[in-house]
């Protein structure tokens, strides 16, 4: 990177920014330009990306192409791509999209498509054999049931998939997820299935997040109580060597690898199983089908036709340009809400940051508050902050066909999905043109961006392009700011300091007259109300 070319580009894109508070500049006007739309909007890859209501307009964009094309982003991601060991503060790969490359992926010399063949060969074996019921339990019933245990990456990615999917029918497994190590979680799936009908897959890369480990516990204790063998009812997903993989308890082991980020494991065994248990393997192959043509498609377009980079260009230009500090995520269908908690965390943690990857403090601020809801129902919650409160943009995502399109024929007038579709249109306009009342209750401001995200339906194809589509999006706003994207030191603090109140507690346990000398009087006073039952 030249760095006096970087800051050339940068403060030009500050003065533009500032011209995009004049009257002329409102969205209300920039919305009429002629081929407002064509010129702002890609087609391609199953996905319409419209950000013609973005505040942006053709010498802002310009100007964020040559940020992308001055800090080598493209590049970067053909590094990643390659197998470059780009995750630089654990020294690792980021190779994700092997899992679904139909090519040879090289690690150091050594390719590694293979050994992702071979775990996918496992995985529809040991898929077909529980959905035919040649595996059953220990009472000798078929399996009708998983539970996913695990939780961010290890769950996330899936719960999105599955929600996505649900509509798809005809399952004849039923898939529940325990993430949370609050008790009320486990009960409430305890009272859902039949013990002996139901394998548990534990899912943790570390096999070491307390959560997991609680609730692997819990399962195995719940097992034996039920006079059913571990080694016939659990599965574990994690990395070679760790706890949960060499174990005679048991059922099988799929292996994690070092140089897939949990929150970008979702294509790696930790989907794989429960989607091809869950719903089928030829539906976790579609999957996979779709997300490497948006990898394809993210590695090798041209910066203005790459949706993903365009993307990530406009969050930085909201971010650091127009200072709006957070996103919403607004998926106008249902199947899509989990995908919500899914991009918090691969957004989240991923661009969260404070320190460049030369460990240089970060002037601007990395990445977004991500927050949403489904649409129409966001509109009855938080959208009266989002229309006449502090601004922030927003991505409107829409399904054009439902998947119960029969239901549309046999209704008269304006159907259930019309009506969906109505409210997000009119969501987006109104936030971009509000409107000119007198009445100041009843104002507009407007000049509100959004972008609106279209895919024909909810195919497992689809579902796939749009998940490679928010992980490569995710990544370019990491390499725009040159940030490490895939390291997460900041979850670790929180875990390290309940180790001390996890002891005290213990402490406690064992004597309640215990009055351990190094808690603070704050958190005394919570360990008080926790063992006395009373505030
Ligand atoms: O949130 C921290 C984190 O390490 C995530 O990155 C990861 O997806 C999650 O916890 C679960 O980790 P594991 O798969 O090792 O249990």
């Amino acid at each position: 990177m030249n760095l006096a070319k970087h800051s050339e580009i940068t403060e030009n894109l500050k003065t533009l920014s500032k011209s995009m508070d004049l009257p002329e500049n409102h969205l209300k006007h920039l919305s009429k330009h002629n081929n407002r739309l064509t010129d702002f909007s890609i087609d391609d890859c199953g996905i319409f990306f419209d950000f013609s209501r973005q505040r942006v307009n053709g010498e802002i964009l310009s100007s964020l192409i040559e940020l992308a094309n001055e800090m080598g982003v493209k590049e970067k991601f053909q590094s990643m791509v390659a197998g470059d060991r780009i995750n630089f503060s654990e020294k690792r790969a980021a190779l994700h999209t092997a899992v679904r490359s139909s090519k040879s992926v090289y690690l150091d010399d050594l390719n590694i498509k293979p050994e992702m063949d071979q775990v996918k060969k496992e995985i529809r074996v040991f898929s077909e054999d529980v959905r035919n019921g040649k595996i059953k339990g220990t009472t000798g019933k078929n399996i009708t049931n998983i539970v996913v245990v695990g939780i961010g990456g290890s769950t996330l990615g899936t719960q999105y998939v599955f929600n996505a999917l649900e509509g798809l029918g005809n399952n004849p497994i039923n898939t529940c997820f325990l993430s949370s190590v609050d008790i009320e979680n486990f009960r409430a799936i305890q009272n859902k299935i039949d013990a002996e009908q139901t394998i548990w897959i534990i899912i943790s890369k570390s096999f070491s997040t307390v959560e997991t480990l609680s609730n692997e516990n819990l399962v195995k204790l719940f097992l034996i109580d039920n006079n059913l063998d571990p080694a016939k009812h659990i599965v574990t997903i994690t990395s070679k060597g760790s706890p949960g993989n060499c174990r005679n308890d048991i059922l099988k082991s799929f292996p994690m690898f070092d140089f897939i980020g949990g929150r970008f494991s979702v294509t790696s065994a930790v989907g794989g199983v429960p989607i091809s248990i869950g719903l089928g393997f030829s539906v976790y192959e579609e999957i996979l089908k779709g997300a490497e043509l948006m990898d394809l498609h993210a590695e090798n377009k041209e910066p203005e036709e790459n949706l993903p980079l365009i993307a990530a260009l406009i969050n930085i230009w909201n971010n650091h340009y127009l200072n709006y500090n957070a996103i919403g995520i607004i998926p106008y269908a249902t199947p899509l809400l989990k995908l919500i908690f899914h991009l918090q965390q691969l957004m989240m943690e991923s661009n969260g940051k404070s320190f460049d990857v030369n460990e240089n403090k970060l002037l601007n601020r990395s990445g977004m508050i991500v927050f949403g809801d489904q649409g129409t129902n966001a509109q009855h919650s938080f959208f009266q902050l989002a229309h006449q409160g502090q601004a922030f943009p927003i991505e409107f995502i829409g399904v054009v066909k439902p998947y119960h399109e029969e239901h549309q024929k046999l209704y008269k007038g304006v159907t259930n999905h019309q009506e969906l579709w109505a409210n997000m249109i009119s969501q987006a306009k109104t936030l971009a043109e509000g409107n000119d009342s007198k009445d100041k209750n009843r104002y507009f401001e407007g000049n509100r961006p959004s972008s609106t995200i279209l895919i024909e339906s909810l195919s497992p194809l689809n579902i796939g392009k749009l998940l490679s589509f928010y992980e490569a999006k995710t990544v370019y706003e990491a390499f725009l700011i040159n940030i490490n994207p895939f390291d997460q030191f900041g979850v670790e603090l929180g875990k390290e300091n309940a180790n001390d109140i996890r002891s005290e507690i213990e402490k406690r346990n064992n004597d309640i007259s215990i009055k351990p000398e190094k808690s603070d009087e704050i958190t005394e006073f919570y360990l008080n109300a926790l063992f006395s039952g009373k505030i």
